[in-house]
């Protein structure tokens, strides 16, 4: 569909994309992390800036090249977070397409941990994170979309859209993207298959293939 958006349908839109996955540190040297590599939130980044968007890519460690965007890179939930409220605040479109650590350590070793000082076991207690997108909704301003993505490892689709229409009335966003997630699908790969739900939770789109043209799919409901 190459010059299908040659229109710049969103040319003059802020748009802040968050990518990547969050890490929250154990000690100076480990952190608890999960297999998001930020690519789709990328094509979505790269999807806008083409149609004429003025995109700001917030980036939590991301392993995918985002070469020629506005990238602010980030790594922790805390980090996210300040960077997401801020850049909302002028923004006309926010995509949370970011997968936030939903816990993280309660405490941070100053030192690396060690296994002589552990022992055999080692018990790590995590506290529940801020909902980023949940703040997001909140704080939204008349006119200002607000997109969440969800993950569901769950393989039933009736169930699976049942969890995103729970999903989309518990944080409050005017959309979500919803993507299956498993050992081998989603995270890291090419493709993505998507499933977007408005508020109301009717279908608005569906889309499958390259992570780009998935990107541009849901740009087009957006748009
Ligand atoms: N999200 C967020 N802040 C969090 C957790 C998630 O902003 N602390 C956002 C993600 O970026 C995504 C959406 O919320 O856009 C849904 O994330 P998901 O992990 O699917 O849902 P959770 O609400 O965390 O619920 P659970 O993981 O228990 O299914
Ligand atoms: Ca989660």
């Amino acid at each position: 569909v190459a010059g299908s958006h040659a229109r710049h349908d969103l040319a003059g839109r802020r748009i802040v994309v968050t990518a990547g996955g969050t890490r929250e540190p154990l000690d100076p040297v480990r952190f608890i992390g999960n297999r998001s590599t930020g690519r789709q939130g990328v094509e979505l980044a790269r999807a806008a800036a083409r149609r004429g968007a003025e995109v700001t890519l917030i980036a939590a460690n991301l392993e995918v090249p985002a070469d020629g965007l506005r990238v602010q890179h980030v790594s922790t939930t805390a980090e996210l977070q300040e960077a997401a409220l801020l850049s909302a605040q002028t923004a006309d479109v926010v995509i949370m397409a970011a997968a936030v650590a939903d816990y993280r350590p309660d405490s941070v070793a100053d030192e690396k941990i060690k296994k002589d000082v552990q022992g055999d076991e080692l018990a790590l207690r995590l506290v529940r994170n801020p909902d980023i997108l949940h703040e997001l909704s909140a704080a939204r301003r008349a006119g200002q979309v607000v997109v969440g993505f969800a993950a569901e490892t769950e393989r039933d689709p009736e169930r699976q859209l049942e969890l995103g229409r729970a999903k989309i009335a518990r944080k409050g966003c005017d959309f979500l993207v919803l993507n299956r997630v498993g050992w081998s699908e989603g995270f890291g790969t090419a493709t993505n298959a998507v499933t977007v739900l408005a508020a109301s939770g009717d279908i608005v789109a569906e889309a499958s293939g390259s992570k780009a043209s998935v990107a541009d799919r849901i740009l087009d409901v957006l748009a």
